[in-house]
């Protein structure tokens, strides 16, 4: 009985505590954006589900409107919908909007450091550091461009191995976009078969996935007490410290043949910079950082990229002609006798809008990562405050897929067209709502990276190879298979003919 009143306080407790919050906890009598009614604890699991969460969240902002609340378990999260609320949130918006907000099954692993997962000054300094690193420096001997350029020959030589056959694209694809982040981080390529490299590749591919499984959903909603059930969800963090443990070895070995004149790459720069921050007592420049940091850069930086041109191949295998518009396109700027170079792509327009139609329709990652208010913020009539009452703060979760598929901002935006970027002469022309690299102060810091690599990977492999299928145009399905944290094409064979 005893019990069964505790229990009965505790319910009343907690229902007093959620309608707090959804008043907004009091602050300048605006109200949270509104919302679905949430269980104590559960908040409104039982509505979102653990599968398939952002089509669950699409479809309440049906009825809720562009902008509203729901409980993931007992986090608080506000959802921003459509191109004109995720722009005026995180561009016009900007500082108020470029917190960070944690993914659990993901971010536990970084303990907020690292550039990705960071916050306050520590997020200030370490975003400065790598954009400036990333765009100014000579990244080693070679600039950037020139990397990917060779990167792509050794693609085209591997890809020659495979004789015309049919072939998965997932490994090949993913190692050469991997090499650019081990140039820019380690300042080295690894050949393809190198074993050490092939298990970096595996554990990411292999993080990402247990990231975006449902297990995963429900960690992030539930930590604490998904931290004591078994399932697949721990494997990530084993992956998470075998990735660090080769960082770190990594690491070691740059200490030793470092010239602090002559940084060569990333990490490098980052030693160099502890050196000259070692007094300072508010640095973030230490050893967590670097780690975090540098895993950052290759998760964020191998699967987006090889994903997306995994998408772009199947796209092709649908639509030949496009493929052939291409190829067209190609023999006319660059040609055969010289590989393509990043100045060739204002002169491919037809390219230009294909690749960007690409990005736009396989909307990779669907809800960008989380953000969070940086202080309380009035927002469209409605407040959304910095902290909970008692718990914690409040996620914003800004919508890019449905700035993507928005359509007031787009005609027809299930159909794959690339006219959408092409003016009536052929030109190409900007879109407003294309975001794939997100938008405001978070903005993906390797935006500028990941375009020279899509660029130069796709019309390299385009100028040594017509792609074919033996599955007829009309029955390969360009629906993800998997569409969480990450939008992932389905599996699928392609043969490369040598041209
Ligand atoms: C097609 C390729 C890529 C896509 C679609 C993409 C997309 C994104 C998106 C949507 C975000 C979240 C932004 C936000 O919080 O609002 C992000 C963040 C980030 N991306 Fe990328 N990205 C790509 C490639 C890369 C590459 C190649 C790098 C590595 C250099 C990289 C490094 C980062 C980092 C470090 C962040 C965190 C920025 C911060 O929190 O300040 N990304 N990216």
């Amino acid at each position: 009985m005893e019990t069964l009143l505790v229990l009965l306080l505790l319910l009343i407790v907690c229902c007093a505590l959620l309608i707090l919050r959804r008043k907004g906890a009091g602050s300048k009598g605006l109200p949270l954006p509104p919302g679905p009614t949430p269980l104590p604890l559960l908040g409104n699991f039982l509505q979102v589900g653990r599968k398939n969460v952002i089509k669950s969240l699409m479809k309440m902002s049906e009825e809720y409107g562009p902008v509203f609340t729901v409980y993931l378990g007992p986090q608080r999260v506000v959802v921003l919908c459509s191109y004109q609320v995720v722009k005026e949130a995180l561009v016009e918006r900007a500082e108020e909007f470029s917190g960070r907000a944690q993914l659990p099954a993901f971010s536990k692993d970084f303990k907020e450091h690292g550039v990705v997962f960071a916050n306050g000054d520590r997020w200030k300094q370490l975003r400065r550091f790598s954009l400036h690193t990333l765009r100014n420096f000579g990244m080693g001997k070679r600039s950037i461009e020139e990397q990917i350029q060779a990167e792509a020959q050794y693609l085209v030589e591997e890809l020659h191995k495979t004789e015309e056959r049919p072939f998965d694209p997932i490994f090949i694809i993913s190692r050469a976009v991997s090499n650019i982040i081990c140039s820019v981080v380690f300042g080295d390529r690894f050949e393809y078969d190198d074993e050490k490299f092939l298990i970096l590749n595996r554990l990411i591919t292999e993080r990402f996935r247990v990231a975006s499984s449902p297990m995963a959903q429900l960690y992030n909603m539930f930590p604490e007490l998904m931290e004591k059930i078994p399932g697949i969800h721990h494997r990530g963090s084993k992956c998470s410290q075998e990735i660090i443990n080769f960082i770190l070895e990594r690491i070691e070995i740059q200490k030793a043949s470092l010239d602090p004149s002559m940084p060569q790459n990333y990490i490098d720069c980052f030693l160099v910079k502890m050196e000259q921050e070692k007094n300072n007592p508010k640095t973030e420049f230490c050893l967590e950082n670097l780690v975090m940091s540098t895993f950052n850069l290759f998760f964020a930086g191998t699967e987006t990229v090889s994903t997306t041109l995994r998408y772009g191949f199947l796209v092709l295998l649908k639509y030949p002609h496009i493929q052939e518009k291409i190829h067209e396109e190609i023999e006319r700027v660059v040609g055969r006798d010289r590989p393509p170079a990043g100045e060739d792509r204002s002169k491919m327009p037809y390219t230009e809008a294909v690749l960007h139609e690409i990005q736009r329709f396989g909307d990779i990652l669907p809800m960008s990562l989380p953000h969070r208010v940086t202080c309380d913020t009035h927002f469209r009539g409605y407040i959304i405050p910095k902290l909970l009452c008692l718990l914690q703060g409040t996620s914003v979760y800004p919508l890019l897929t449905t700035v993507h598929y928005d359509p007031e901002q787009h005609s027809n935006p299930h159909d794959f067209d690339p006219g959408r970027f092409l003016d009536a002469r052929g030109r190409f022309q900007k879109v407003d709502a294309f975001m794939p690299f997100s938008a405001g102060k978070r903005v993906c810091l390797g935006e500028g990276l990941a375009r020279m690599e899509l660029f130069l990977f796709f019309t390299t492999i385009l100028q040594a190879f017509t792609l074919t299928s033996a599955v007829s145009p009309k029955h390969i399905s360009l629906a993800p298979t998997a569409s969480e944290l990450g939008k992932v094409p389905p599996i699928y064979q392609l043969s490369m003919l040598r041209r």
